[in-house]
């Protein structure tokens, strides 16, 4: 079996310590940092801005940051968090109207650029940037919170991008991840596994980090 990256969600990390939680999941193996930005209307809740992507950048300089970016205006804020140290971003194709320009602005300053769908939105709707995304991040809950269930519906959209799609580009795999169903989840394909409560609500992150990557249940 392939062993997917995984990504460590800090939206459930505990906020006042965030540097310690950040390089306590890299020590515990994780292969990059998902930051969940949220802004109270594409989705109803607010979470974290450029600030705190700087702020995991200054507690881990060499770490990978994945930010999944579920505001309504995405362009405006690419810039400021390529700035603040982000290596990749997702935007909605939701939230979009052009996303190809989008997609191509991110990877000129340098960072990897994702297309994320929502749950109710269908993998065909990200067609046309099958040729352009490095990244295709497939939301297996509504986006907005954290520890929500698991929504299998996802996993037959992942299989569909999976086969239309180079090696090269990754398809990423939010929201209710735990090591019950990440089976099934590398078995239709993902290369990434983000997972936000199963990490932080452990009281042994690398466990739980290895036995996602493994696809192992507890
Ligand atoms: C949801 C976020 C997810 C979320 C995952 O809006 O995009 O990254 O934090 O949390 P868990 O793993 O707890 O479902
Ligand atoms: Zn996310």
């Amino acid at each position: 079996m392939k062993h997917p990256l995984i990504g460590p969600s800090i939206l459930s990390a505990d906020f006042a310590c965030l540097g310690r939680e950040v390089r306590a999941v890299l020590r515990g193996g994780a292969d990059y940092i998902h930051v969940d930005v949220m802004d109270g209307h594409f989705v109803p809740n607010l979470s974290m801005g450029p600030a705190i992507c700087a702020a995991v950048r200054r507690a881990a300089p060499r770490a990978w940051i994945d930010v999944h970016l579920m505001v309504t205006q995405p362009a405006e804020f690419v810039d400021s968090f390529i700035d603040s140290g982000a290596n990749h971003i997702s935007v909605h194709i939701e939230t979009v109207s052009k996303p190809a320009a989008l997609l191509r602005k991110i990877q000129s300053r340098g960072a990897t650029a994702g297309i994320a769908i929502k749950p109710e939105t269908p993998w065909n709707s990200v067609a046309s940037l099958f040729n352009l995304a490095d990244l295709f991040l497939v939301m297996s809950v509504h986006p907005g919170f954290s520890g929500q269930k698991f929504l299998a519906s996802a996993l037959p959209k992942v299989r569909a991008i999976r086969s239309r799609i180079s090696a090269a580009q990754r398809v990423e795999l939010d929201g209710g991840v735990n090591p019950s169903n990440a089976a099934a989840c590398i078995a239709a394909g993902c290369d990434a596994l983000v997972s936000a409560s199963a990490i932080f609500a452990s009281d042994n992150y690398a466990r739980v980090i290895t036995q996602l990557r493994g696809g192992r249940a507890r």
